[in-house]
């Protein structure tokens, strides 16, 4: 099936690892042009690498901290001067706090993960809404959680910020319908990446080994098909929600994630 993607020029934030890089690397497959913007410099020009010389097409990485306005400003003018257009946004970097209860997360934390995901979403959604006008559309992709869709305690503060950016999502799709632009979101829940690992280590070391791998056995429960995801599970997805094959979807959040949080079974 040709998914109409070929060509297209794709910002990836947080693509130097995990997921984020998983999906720059599923566009590429798909002949798009994955723009990386990681705050990391290394890992994004390695991913940038890494995805160019295994598919041997055109892979670029451009050091952006979507926090600040300026460099996500110097990332979209980049990106157009290279390439002449935007078409698709993927909001996917991230930070995440150590699991404890809100009643025990520091100001910084919560501060840190409101800065990084509700505003560095709507950072680089504003900043992409203008050129996707003008070219005549667009679409933007952001990556929630799950675990904003069923109250996950010890991440409060987490899936409300992700749940925010889901609700201004939906505002926001109906804001810019007009101008040719779609607006989703992709909701995940347990994908094993680097993220995945450093929380798992933190429990392991709180809950030594036995209860650890108790835990888990107890929580591979809560997933009908299985498994835990796997980056590409999620990348997938993102793909077909920027397709031409989705083109008469907008303000939705599609869940990936096993089954993870049908409800109880
Ligand atoms: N891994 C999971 O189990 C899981 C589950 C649910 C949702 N998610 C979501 O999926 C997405 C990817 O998760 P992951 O596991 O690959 O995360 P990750 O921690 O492995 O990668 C996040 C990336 O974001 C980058 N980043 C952090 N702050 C940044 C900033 N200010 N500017 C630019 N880049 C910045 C980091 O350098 C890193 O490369 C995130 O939005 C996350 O919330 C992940």
């Amino acid at each position: 099936m040709d998914l109409g993607i070929k060509g297209k020029v794709v910002i990836v934030t947080g693509a130097g690892r995990g997921i984020g890089r998983e999906i720059a690397r599923a566009f590429a497959e798909e002949g798009a042009i994955p723009v990386i913007a990681d705050i990391a410099r290394d890992s994004g020009e390695e991913a940038a690498g890494e995805i160019a010389t295994a598919l041997g097409v055109k892979a670029v990485a451009i050091q952006t901290d979507i926090t600040d306005r300026e460099s996500v400003k110097r990332l979209v003018e980049n990106t157009l001067s290279e390439f002449g257009r935007v078409d698709i946004l993927v909001n996917n970097a991230t930070v995440i706090a150590p699991a404890k209860f809100f009643k025990d997360e520091t100001w910084e934390e919560v501060d840190r993960e409101i800065s990084v995901i509700y505003q560095g979403c709507l950072n680089c959604m504003r900043a992409v809404i203008d050129p996707m006008t003008q070219q005549g559309g667009g679409c933007i992709i952001s990556i929630l959680t799950d675990a904003a869709r069923i109250g996950e305690p010890r991440m409060a503060n987490y899936g409300g910020v992700k749940g925010g950016v889901g609700a201004f999502s939906r505002a926001l799709a109906k804001e810019v319908a007009g101008d040719g632009i779609r607006v989703n979101c992709v909701s995940p829940s347990m994908a094993i990446t680097e993220l995945w690992k450093g929380r798992r280590e933190e429990e392991k070391t709180k809950l030594g080994e036995e209860k650890f791998q108790d835990l888990q056995r107890k929580r591979l429960k809560l997933y009908p098909l299985g498994r835990f995801g796997e980056p590409r599970d999620i990348a997938d997805a993102v793909v077909f929600l920027a397709s031409e094959r989705a083109s008469w979807i907008t303000g939705q959040t599609l869940s990936v994630n096993g089954g993870y949080a049908i409800g109880p079974w």
